[in-house]
């Protein structure tokens, strides 16, 4: 197993060696950390959850779109190391319910799913999901904030993929929202204080923004 996990850290250093928009290897090796912890605490298969950890981001429809459907490069490397199909499959179900898109986001429908999309919203919020959304915001050419543009609630999926909107509203579409949306008990009491951050962060923002302070 460790040469396992060796081998997906490596794939994974890999595939985001290039990328600087939110979504750099560093995110995944937090993910993996985070996730192992909250399986850990919550009894969920260690193995499994780290697997899926590791490879959550590498078929994500932004980065790899023609693999994004059938996740070639994940399924690739687990059959390229000998994983059985069965536990592939675990793993490909896990990937598939991480997402955050909007209204259509689902509640996994495993304990490890649940640990790894914890992980994954964890890492969203807080200090680096500040700095997460900045730079992918940058990434994009996105304005850091207009006020004539309000934030949009309730997006389906498509809409969710399809904004384009200004990096402060994403605070409003997506991460004020993850709090709520933690499925274990251990990463909501963490949400709560990486929430608490956020709304700090924003009242700062808009005051000096506004001139207020
Ligand atoms: P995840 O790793 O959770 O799957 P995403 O692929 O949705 O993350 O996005 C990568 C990072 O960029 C996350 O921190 C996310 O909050 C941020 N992000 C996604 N969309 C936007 C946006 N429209 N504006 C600013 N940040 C964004
Ligand atoms: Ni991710």
């Amino acid at each position: 197993m460790e040469q396992l996990i060796a081998d997906a850290l490596a794939f994974a250093k890999d595939v985001f060696a290039q990328d600087s928009g939110g979504h750099d290897f560093s995110h995944t090796l937090r993910v993996w950390r985070t996730a192992c912890a909250l399986a850990e605490a919550e009894g969920a298969e260690i193995p499994t959850v780290a697997l899926a950890a590791l490879l959550h981001d590498v078929d994500d429809p932004k980065l790899s779109p023609g693999t994004a459907a059938h996740k070639d490069r994940a399924v690739g490397f687990l059959r390229s190391r000998g994983v059985p199909e069965e536990e592939i499959a675990r793993i490909t179900a896990i990937i598939d319910e991480v997402a955050f898109v909007g209204e259509d986001s689902v509640v996994p429908s495993t304990l490890e799913g649940k640990c790894v999309q914890d992980a994954d919203r964890l890492d969203a919020i807080g200090a680096v999901g500040i700095g997460r959304a900045f730079a992918y915001g940058g990434a994009h050419g996105r304005a850091m904030y207009d006020p004539d543009v309000p934030p949009r609630l309730h997006m389906t999926r498509e809409e969710y993929r399809a904004s384009r909107s200004t990096t402060l509203n994403h605070f409003y579409e997506k991460l004020l929202l993850l709090p709520a949306m933690m499925s274990t008990d251990t990463a909501r009491a963490l949400a709560q204080e990486r929430d608490a951050f956020l709304r700090a962060f924003l009242d700062e923002f808009l005051a000096e923004w506004d001139g207020t302070r």
